[in-house]
């Protein structure tokens, strides 16, 4: 069922009113005349013009930040102190300016003309001018310097369009579920195809970085511009939990201010509308994690709710005493205790892969556990104590040849490396939303048809029935027979969000942007006196735990809170392979796709300091 389109703004027409503002823009550099020639004879054409590129900047409500050449451009802000950044300028000659409303060509043409102007305003502008300069030429950089401002009068019909039907937030993405169902109308800048930033990248302007542009995403997260303990924050945790785009945060809005329903049991609108979205955020994690059918993703309350429900069910109909299940070192307790337990009443046992000096499965000995006794495999596609990436495919293709099912925890690898369940051949995989950019409280189970369809349910209730007397009940089919009761429907659907938002920034991108952040802060944490890195298996991701010789996890955890860098400090929830390396705790800086390298530069200078006893007790 869709939802009712009779009050949806005429998209062509907003679409025509959008594209006439963007091909006015003036590519001509006038919005820096504007701000640092204005005594020029060129300064009245230019202050007019410039008033449209801010307007325009405006619409987007995107930030241009400043090229390297643009010191003194920075000093003159810095020195009125007037115009808000949501972002500190960078100084990495990876930050090239977004021009998000912009097709590739007038990109080109703008970065290219922004280039020349900044480099002749740099010539000619003194730091002596600069400060002389008064305040209404400094504002006239204000579009450069991330600020908004208000929608000019000529375009109030394009902002009563907008205001009335689609906001067009952050990523410039309109936020209106319904207009998101309209075709995809060309200021929808971020289509994958069209990122600006791939063509940033052939013009050289940016470095190896360039195919993900850190500065552009972190505006999309407002809670990274918090500030904590008066410094900003710098969210090393993600782990634990990763932060929001704000098209998460307004699609939840979006969905208690215009579908909230209970879903699949009435007649009305608004059921039809809820249901609409939940079922769609269920197609697109099946897109995601490239499964056969929509069919196969069950929604649950995260990682830990979709390992106890295999656990429960499954486990507990096809594993009986003598039985054996192999899991790793590595896990979290979340994949151990449901396993423990399901032994515990069986009489079936556990049995658990080691791994190497480096935290690294031991294939070898792995292969040895395997055996016709062996029911079930259950392992992590990527350790969150460590980061150590397993070798997923090679064992479900191991544990496949005895057989044996298997579930893979992808709790901390989704968010970090591409998932294709077909491909891995997994029976089960699960996932956290929080983990992965999306609400707490809502995660998946996939699980391949035909071992859903042969499995009974572990909780009874509402939804998950097709028929009930007193003497016997139908169930649905997969997957609302796993369902029972009224779910968790608005964060389903904000977890879709998250998981469009991401594929539209790419994983490969995140992949490769993460791999070389997490190169750099390894390398620059081995140079410290005393610090002994846990984990180092040539394959991993994202984490870095660490201990500190002479200093406590808690110690050096407080010393980076007190810096506004959140990590966590302690056992992970994963004392068994900690203990293996003969440790309790660790400190556990763990990466994002939004972390710069500014970020590990500061936890590097903080551990120092804590390392040469310049940070006291906290
Ligand atoms: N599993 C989460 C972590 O690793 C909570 O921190």
């Amino acid at each position: 069922m869709t939802t009712n389109n009779t009050t949806l703004p005429d998209i062509e027409q907003l679409t025509r009113l959008a594209n006439q503002l963007f091909t006015a823009l003036p590519c001509d550099g006038s919005l820096l005349n504007a701000g640092v020639h204005a005594a020029s004879p060129q300064a009245t054409t230019a202050a007019a013009e410039s008033g449209k590129l801010t307007q325009l900047a405006s619409l987007a409500e995107r930030h241009i930040e400043p090229p390297v050449e643009t010191a003194e451009l920075n000093k003159l802000l810095a020195n009125y102190g007037t115009v808000s950044r949501s972002s500190a300028p960078s100084n990495t000659l990876t930050t090239a300016p977004s021009f998000y409303f912009l097709d590739a060509a007038q990109q080109q043409q703008a970065l290219s003309t922004v280039e020349l102007t900044v480099k002749s305003a740099s010539q000619t502008l003194s730091p002596q001018s600069a400060a002389t300069a008064d305040l209404d030429k400094v504002t006239g950089l204000s579009s450069l310097a991330g600020q908004h401002v208000e929608l000019p009068a000529e375009t109030l019909e394009l902002h009563k369009l907008l205001a009335s039907h689609a906001t067009v937030n952050r990523s410039g993405i309109p936020s209106n579920p319904v207009a998101e169902t309209a075709a995809n109308p060309t200021f929808y800048f971020l289509d994958a195809q069209q990122h600006p930033h791939r063509d940033l990248n052939t013009l050289g302007l940016v470095s190896s970085h360039a195919a993900f542009d850190v500065h552009a995403v972190r505006r999309d997260f407002p809670i990274l511009r918090e500030r904590v303990n008066g410094q900003p924050l710098a969210w090393l945790d993600n782990a634990a939990t990763t932060q929001k785009p704000q098209v998460v945060i307004d699609r939840i809005s979006e969905f208690y201010s215009h579908e909230n329903s209970n879903i699949h049991r009435a007649a009305h609108e608004l059921a039809a509308r809820a249901t609409d979205a939940y079922e769609k955020a269920r197609k697109t994690v099946a897109n995601f994690l490239h499964a056969s059918s929509p069919e196969e993703i069950v929604f649950v309350r995260g990682s830990t709710e979709a390992i106890n429900l295999v656990a429960k069910s499954w486990g507990q109909q096809n594993i009986g005493k003598d039985d054996e299940i192999v899991i790793t070192w590595l896990e979290h307790h979340a994949n151990i205790v449901p396993w423990k337990q399901l032994c515990d009443v069986t009489g079936a046992v556990l049995r658990v892969a080691p791994v190497d000096d480096n935290g690294q499965v031991l294939l070898d000995e792995y292969t040895r556990l395997l055996n016709p006794r062996t029911k079930l495999v259950s392992f992590t596609q990527v350790s969150n104590a460590l980061g150590t990436i397993t070798p997923a495919q090679e064992m479900i293709e191991l544990a496949h040849r005895v057989g044996a099912k298997v579930l893979l925890d992808a709790a901390q690898s989704v968010s970090h490396l591409s998932v294709d369940v077909q491909a891995l051949n997994c029976d089960w995989l699960v996932f956290s939303g929080h983990k992965i950019f999306g609400p707490t409280g809502i995660g998946v189970l996939y699980g391949k048809a035909e071992i859903l369809e042969a499995t009974q349910p572990w909780q009874g209730g509402g939804n998950m029935i097709e028929d009930v007397t007193f003497e016997r009940i139908i169930y649905q089919p997969a997957p609302a027979r796993f369902e029972a009761g009224t779910g968790n429907i608005a964060d389903a659907v904000g977890l879709g969000t998250a998981l469009e938002y991401l594929q539209r920034i790419g994983v490969p991108n995140v992949a490769r942007y993460e791999h070389e952040l997490l190169g750099y802060a390894i390398e620059a944490l081995r140079g410290i006196n005393g610090l002994r890195l846990i984990g180092t298996a040539a394959e991993k991701t994202s984490v870095l735990s660490f201990v500190l010789k002479g200093h406590s996890t808690e110690d050096v955890g407080a010393a980076l809170n007190k810096a506004g860098i959140a990590v966590r400090s302690g056992h992970h929830c994963a004392q068994p392979i900690l203990r293996r390396f003969g440790l309790e705790s660790t400190v556990r800086p763990s990466l994002a796709f939004y972390n710069t390298y500014e970020e590990i530069d500061r936890l590097v200078s903080v551990v120092r300091q804590v390392q040469a006893g310049q940070i006291g007790f906290y």
